[in-house]
């Protein structure tokens, strides 16, 4: 049990979950819950960076919850937790802004695509955001952090931070590992291939949402954009649209691109997001039951919350201690 290898990730609480968190993030996490000591976050904090309606934060918070839980992640196996809930969060966010530099957070992707979205409030969380989430990941010791392709450039920024730490105070943090998983890391938008599926995408039918009903399904997967050549064959330069259709029902079905590309040869595209609006449709099915009845039940997520809290509490404060010791802090 003590030498199970330490994981840590977190989705923001902002809106509903797509078909890529699900597919991206949420099926690895829950594969990766029997061999390691996995650590699963609501990073709610992380989302005040841009104005939010409170109500509307306190439901998504739960909504991901719920979508953890409804995806498979056992409160049992692993600790699920509310960001805000576990104050070693905050605090040790504040000692890591004063070990990041200003020309780090200059350069962070994340950073330069917020503040050009939201120019009207390019605030100091929203700048120091990448030293909050070293924090979450620092403050469990973890080894790999499973996450988008997006988010490498902040744990690689967390390991810069973490081995300045070490070097200045001695073996402190454990230096973490970025882990992309291959198959399905990049689920694209139907109507956008070139881009990633965002819960924030404005083009109508874009996004399938984890809460999105099997009609709502079918018409958005009939919409998709592909391309004239009508043969289902995985390309991703070439054939975006379709590739992307190909890679997530491989992942669902848990097959390889081959396999997909002879199942569907000399059959059109009809056929072919037909089979896959009802895969995604079987997938969802489970989930859908046991989210809704999750959502019914606030007391239930209390608890869980709750628990969560204090156990990852109990973890994060031996790190926090320790750091306050190293620094000088009383
Ligand atoms: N920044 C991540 C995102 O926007 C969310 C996040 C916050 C996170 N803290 C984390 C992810 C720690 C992994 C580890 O998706």
């Amino acid at each position: 049990m003590e030498d199970k290898k330490v994981i840590l990730s977190g989705i923001q609480a902002t809106g509903n979950l797509t078909l890529g968190n699900y597919i991206g993030a949420l099926k690895n996490f829950v594969r990766m819950q029997d061999e390691f000591d996995c650590n699963y976050m609501i990073a709610n904090m992380h989302a005040l960076t841009v104005r939010r309606d409170p109500a509307e934060l306190k439901e998504n918070t739960l909504k991901v919850l719920a979508t953890y839980i409804a995806a498979g992640i056992d409160p049992e196996k692993s600790t699920i937790f509310v960001q805000s809930q576990v104050r070693e969060h905050a605090e040790l966010g504040w000692v890591l802004d004063c070990y990041t530099y200003m020309g780090e957070l200059n350069r962070m992707t994340q950073f330069k695509d917020k503040s050009a979205k939201h120019a009207d409030n390019i605030n100091a969380g929203l700048y120091t955001y990448p030293s909050l989430m070293a924090g979450d990941i620092l403050l469990y010791q973890a080894d790999i952090v499973p996450t988008g392709e997006d988010q490498k450039q902040h744990v690689e920024l967390t390991r810069d931070i973490a081995e300045r730490f070490n070097k200045l105070y001695g073996d402190t943090f454990k230096i973490p590992e970025p882990y992309i998983p291959k198959a399905g890391a990049r689920i694209m938008g139907l109507q956008d291939p070139t881009s990633k599926m965002s819960k924030s995408s404005t083009i109508p039918n874009d996004t399938i949402l984890l809460v999105d009903t099997p009609e709502d399904i079918m018409k958005k997967v009939k919409k998709a954009v592909t391309d004239s050549e009508g043969v289902v064959k995985y390309d991703v330069a070439n054939k975006p649209g379709v590739s992307n259709l190909m890679t997530i029902y491989s992942v669902i079905n848990n097959i390889t691109l081959d396999d997909v590309e002879k199942e569907f040869e000399g059959k059109g595209y009809g056929d072919f997001k037909t089979a896959v609006a009802e895969a995604i449709v079987k997938e969802l099915e489970p989930f859908h039951k046991k989210y809704n009845e999750l959502m019914n039940n606030r007391e239930y997520l209390e608890k869980i919350y709750t628990e969560g809290a204090k156990k990852a509490s109990e973890k994060a404060s031996k790190t926090l201690r320790l750091v306050y010791e190293k620094v000088g802090l009383i």
